[in-house]
């Protein structure tokens, strides 16, 4: 094995790592806001159902060809592709998480970069002020900060600078380590501001919002958005636990860290909406359901409340040590594929690639500011108009990431024979009795409610 391509110390730095992939701006950007907007409870349910049966079979799945092959994703369809329906023609599975990797990280970082200037501006006193006047922070973010193509670069640059530095350092000493201090920080950090909510009036309405399910208010687009969400929020479909997997050792139970990290990245997503509908409700302001809510209206609520400036600040290194944990992830998948592909030393790969996609980005910030259409920017999952910014999104979210993951369970279920994949999920398991549920999950249900997804999207019904 080449010596660039590294391993986890163990069990825990897997699962941080992977858990860290996972947990990002999915989780405290565009989950509240999508549950928001299909009325809580009864989408809760739905998404919660969605990644027990789709969720984490797929995960499963990917993280067992990684570890089987010790590859990244296109060596890992080409080794097990050989000799199998379909042959080589599965290795354009791995080029497209390649390319999914390229394409969201090329938009993600720009959005992260947004989390390092509004924590700037919170530890100021500048959010705070202005605050003071809802209209005031609106123009500011659309007019000013978005509208600023040297801001946007400026923080884009910053983040994939950050991103490339720990996956530069390697498995173990660069993304095990990051993830190793900035996972607890961010639990920690979410900790304190859950028992903060807990003491504004609008929890108790928070908790019935979310908890208290009214299926008269789901439609199918609400449906298919929540499963489209388990598959981004899981970081699935593009080869992202695929790699982590392949560095992860065979006295690790696959099924019980796909279950274990599933439940770490639901259990924030739910944290998230317990604290932002729980500020939200407590203030007197009327909030309109968009996806900019995160940087317009939560510093406006923040500062009703007592030591906003600190909140404030928390909340956006919160939401960027979230980031950052993702962005890496993204990266590594690119810049492994140069290493397991082309022989690339690990420093060359990742320069080389965190720089071609830092170029790239720039692209897609200075899209923003000249888009005119600003306030319909609508990141993560579904079209938008905001220019290059928008495509990259779309493309990622609606395309690339359920085909991936359609490809994959298809790979799993139906060309890998159940000998292979039982036995690699029974490594460092024991016997697995639920062999029997996944493979019927990943033939059947996983299949076909991706492939659900994937024709709403062709039919332009999409998520909503
Ligand atoms: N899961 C991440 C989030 O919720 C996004 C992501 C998608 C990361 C795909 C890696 C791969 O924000």
């Amino acid at each position: 094995m080449p010596e660039d391509r590294g391993q986890w110390s163990g069990k825990l730095g897997f699962i941080l790592a992977a858990t860290g992939s996972a947990i990002g701006l999915g989780n405290l950007w565009k989950f509240p806001y999508i549950t928001y907007e299909n009325n809580g409870g009864a989408f809760v349910l739905v998404y919660i159902a969605a990644i027990l049966v789709v969720g984490i079979p797929i995960m499963m799945a990917e993280v067992l060809l990684g570890r089987k092959t010790q590859l990244s994703p296109v060596g890992a369809f080409q080794n097990l592709g050989k000799n199998k329906a379909g042959g080589q023609a599965w290795t354009a599975v791995g080029f497209l998480g390649v390319l999914a990797g390229f394409t969201i990280l090329s938009y993600y970082s720009v959005v992260a970069g947004w989390t390092i200037h509004y924590a700037w501006l919170a530890l100021t006193g500048r959010l705070v002020e202005l605050s003071s006047d809802p209209q005031a922070l609106q123009t500011y973010f659309g007019s000013e900060f978005l509208a600023s193509g040297s801001s946007q670069v400026f923080y884009h640059v910053l983040f994939m600078g950050l991103t490339t530095a720990a996956v530069f350092f390697g498995v173990k000493r660069g993304i095990e380590r990051v993830a190793r201090i900035l996972m607890p920080f961010l639990f920690l950090i979410l900790v304190v501001l859950v028992i903060y909510s807990s003491t504004t009036e609008g929890f108790g309405e928070a908790l019935t919002f979310l908890f208290r399910p009214d299926f008269g208010s789901l439609t199918t687009a609400s449906v298919l958005e929540a499963l489209g969400h388990a598959f981004f929020t899981l970081s699935l479909g593009m080869g992202a636990m695929l790699t982590y997997g392949s560095y992860m050792g065979r006295d690790i139970s696959i099924p019980r860290a796909a279950v274990q990290i599933s439940a770490l990245d639901t259990l924030i997503a739910l944290m998230a909406c317990v604290i932002m509908f729980s500020i939200i409700n407590s203030a007197d302001i009327d909030v309109s359901k968009s996806s900019t809510i995160l940087f317009t209206t939560i510093p406006t609520v923040f500062a009703k409340l007592p030591a906003a400036s600190l909140f404030n600040a928390m909340f956006y290194i919160l939401i960027g040590f979230a980031a950052l944990t993702s962005t890496i992830s993204l990266l590594e998948v690119v810049s492994s594929y140069a290493i397991d592909n082309l022989g690339w030393a690990r420093h060359r790969a990742t320069l080389t690639m965190g720089g071609a996609i830092t170029i790239f980005g720039t692209l897609n910030a200075l899209s923003l500011g000249a888009s005119s259409r600003l306030s319909s920017i609508n990141l993560i999952g579904r079209e938008s108009t905001a220019g290059l910014f928008g495509t990259m999104d779309y493309l990622a979210s609606n395309w690339y990431l359920p085909v991936g993951g359609l490809l994959i369970a298809l790979f799993a279920g139906w060309i890998m024979n159940p000998r292979e994949t039982r036995q690699e999920l029974e490594t460092g398991h024991g016997p697995l009795a639920s062999f029997g549920i996944w493979h019927f999950l990943i033939r059947f249900v996983s299949p076909l409610a991706v492939g659900a997804i994937i024709v709403s999207v062709i039919l332009g019904k999409e998520y909503n």
